[in-house]
C-alpha cells in the first residue's frame, strides 16, 4: 500500500528536494506551503523531475481551519514539518513573528496529527541548537546551549514540543477511550541539519534566497556569477587551520534522503524510542576559504573575497558526529563536496531565469 506523506514547506529549498526523494521511494506526497519564502516554480520543478502531478495546497500552517481541511481530505501516514521562517538576524528583529510562525505552525500541525492518527512527524531542526559545542564533533548527546536568537530558540522549543507530544500520546494511548483527542500513539524524529547546500542535479530546483543572501554558499555563487563584487569572509582569526570558521556542509539531496529513511523508520515501527534525534551532516569540517577554493574549482570562475571582522553571533567551528544516523538510520552522506558545489553552480546559472520570492 502506498503511504501518503504531508510535506509542509514543500515549496521551499529542502522540502522540495525531499518531496522528490519521497516520490522516488514510492510515497505519495502532498505539499502545503503559503509561499511566504518560495514560489510555485519549485512545485512545478518537483512535478517535472518526478513526472507526478503532486497535489499542492496554498495554505498557512498556523491556520488551524485550513490544516483541518487538509487532514480531512487526505489520510496521512506521516508528516514532515519544514514550514518555518529561517533568517537568524530577522528573528532577532521580529521575535514574535518568528515564534508565531515557527512554533504556532508546529502546534497546529501536531494537533491535527494526533487527532487524525498520523503515525509520526519528522521535524526540521538545526545544528544551531548546539551553539558552540564544548567538544567536536558534536553528538546528539551534546547539551543544547542557550539559544542566541529567537530562530534558534524556536527550534529548541519545537523539539521539546514534539518530545512532549509523543510522550503524552503514549500515555493517552494506554488510556484509550478517554476522549482526549488522541486517535493513536504518535511518534517523532527531529533531524538536526548542519549547513544544507547544493541543488538538485536536474537544475530544476534549488535554493532561492530573498535579496542579499545571508548564507555563504548562495553568496559565493552570486559572486562567482558576477552579481556581487566580492565575498566578505567573516573572521580570519579563528583558532582553525586557516583562521576561518569551520562548518559541516551537507548536500541537500543527501539531506532529503535522510527524511525518507526517517519516515520509513516511523512507519515501519523501527524506532528505538518513540522520539528520536539525529544529526544530519557529513562529519567533515570545511573552512570558509576551503569552500571558496572548492567553488572556484567547480565553477571555473574567480570568487574575489576580503577577510573582515567576525560576524556577531557566529560560532568558530561546528561539525557533526554522524555515527548515530549511520548505525540507526543506515544513512550517511554520499556526495562529495566537489559534486555538491558543481550542483550549486549549475543551479546559480539556471536560477537567474526564475522569479525570486518577493
Ligand atoms: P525555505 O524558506 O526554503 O522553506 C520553508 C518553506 O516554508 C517556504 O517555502 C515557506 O514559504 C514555507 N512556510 C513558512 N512558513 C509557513 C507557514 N506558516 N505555512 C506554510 N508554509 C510556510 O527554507 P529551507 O532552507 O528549505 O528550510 C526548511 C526547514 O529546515 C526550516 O524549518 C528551517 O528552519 C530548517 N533548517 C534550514 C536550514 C538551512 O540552512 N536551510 C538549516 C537547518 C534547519
Ligand atoms: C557559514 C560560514 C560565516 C556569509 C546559519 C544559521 C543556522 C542554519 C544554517 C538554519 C560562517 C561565513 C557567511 C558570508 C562568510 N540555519 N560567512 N561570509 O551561520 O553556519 O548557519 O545557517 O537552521 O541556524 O545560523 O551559516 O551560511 O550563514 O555561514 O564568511 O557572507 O560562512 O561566518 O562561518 P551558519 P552561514
Amino acid at each position: 500500500m502506498k503511504h501518503t506523506v504531508l510535506v509542509t514547506g514543500g515549496a521551499g529549498y529542502i522540502g522540495s528536494h525531499t518531496a522528490v526523494e519521497l516520490i522516488g521511494a514510492g510515497f505519495d506526497v502532498v505539499i502545503v506551503d503559503n509561499l511566504s519564502n518560495s514560489t510555485l516554480a519549485a512545485v512545478e520543478g518537483v512535478r517535472r523531475i518526478t513526472g507526478v502531478e503532486v497535489p499542492f495546497v496554498e495554505a498557512d500552517c498556523t491556520d488551524a481551519a485550513a490544516m483541518g481541511e487538509i487532514f480531512g481530505r487526505w489520510n496521512f501516514a506521516a508528516a514532515i514539518h519544514f514550514a518555518a521562517f529561517k533568517a537568524v538576524g530577522e528573528s532577532i528583529e521580529r521575535p514574535l513573528m518568528y515564534y508565531r510562525n515557527n512554533v504556532g505552525s508546529f502546534i497546529a500541525l501536531l494537533e491535527m496529527a494526533v487527532a487524525h492518527g498520523v503515525e509520526g512527524v519528522v521535524f526540521s531542526s538545526s545544528a544551531t541548537v548546539y551553539g558552540q559545542p564544548d567538544a567536536l564533533p558534536v553528538t546528539e548527546l551534546s547539551p543544547r546551549k542557550p539559544a542566541t536568537s529567537p530562530y534558534g530558540a524556536s527550534k529548541q522549543i519545537c523539539e521539546d514540543i514534539l518530545r512532549d507530544t509523543v510522550i503524552s500520546s503514549d500515555l493517552r494511548g494506554r488510556n484509550a477511550g478517554g476522549g482526549l483527542g488522541y486517535a493513536k500513539k504518535l511518534r517523532g524524529i527531529a533531524l538536526r541539519y548542519f549547513n544544507p547546500v547544493g541543488a538538485h542535479r536536474s537544475g530544476l530546483i534549488g535554493e532561492l534566497p530573498r535579496g542579499v543572501p545571508g548564507n555563504i554558499l548562495p553568496f559565493i555563487a552570486q559572486t562567482a556569477a558576477g552579481i556581487r563584487s566580492e565575498l566578505l569572509v567573516f573572521g580570519g582569526d579563528y583558532a582553525t587551520p586557516d583562521g576561518t570558521a569551520l562548518r559541516d556542509y551537507i548536500d541537500v539531496v543527501d539531506l532529503a534522503r535522510a527524511h525518507v529513511v526517517a519516515v520509513q523508520r516511523i512507519i515501519g515501527g523501527g524506532q528505538r524510542s518513540d522520539y528520536e534525534v539525529f544529526n544530519i551532516g557529513t562529519g567533515r569540517p570545511v573552512s570558509v576559504l576551503e569552500l571558496v577554493r572548492g567553488f572556484e574549482r567547480a565553477s571555473g570562475e574567480r570568487v574575489p573575497f576580503r577577510i573582515v571582522d567576525r560576524r556577531a553571533g557566529d560560532v568558530e567551528a561546528v561539525w557533526a558526529d554522524t555515527s548515530l544516523a549511520a548505525s540507526e538510520l543506515g544513512w550517511r552522506s554520499e556526495c562529495s563536496l566537489d559534486e555538491t558545489l558543481s550542483s550549486a553552480w549549475a543551479w546559480q546559472k539556471s536560477a537567474s531565469d526564475l522569479p525570486n520570492p518577493s
